[in-house]
């Protein structure tokens, strides 16, 4: 049911954690399913530095987190906000279509994270 990516990512995710002096935060629930995602993020010049992410939810969500923080990292904040749920699922070679929603979470919580960042940051 699951690629190997998504097992891998389930099972070793990257950047787990917060980060204390983090300059953007974004988090996201699911309704239907109840699951929460936070990410944080430590941006420098535009660029991401770093991202760190807590899941509480299902396992394809923790992996969506887990490569939306891989994705990010390096990238302009600009270049982060056009990340979408399908690009994540894709870099996962894919999910099941019942588990497509969990995908919006990781871009989502992503995106909220650039705005609060740029809220606190105006230009
Ligand atoms: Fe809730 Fe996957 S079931 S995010």
């Amino acid at each position: 049911m699951y690629t190997e990516k998504v097992m891998d990512h389930f099972s070793n995710p990257r950047n787990v954690g917060e980060i204390a002096n983090a300059n953007g935060v974004g988090e996201v629930g699911n309704a239907s399913c109840g699951d929460i995602m936070k990410i944080y993020l430590k941006v420098e010049g535009d660029v991401i530095q770093d991202v760190k992410f807590k899941t509480f939810g299902c396992g394809a969500a923790i992996a969506t987190s887990s490569m939306v923080t891989e994705l990010a990292i390096g990238k302009t904040i600009d270049e982060a906000l056009v990340l979408t749920n399908q690009a994540v699922a894709e870099a996962l070679d894919g999910l099941p279509p019942a588990k497509m929603h969990c995908s919006n979470l990781a871009a989502d919580a992503l995106h909220e994270a650039i705005k609060d960042y740029r809220e606190k940051h105006p230009a």
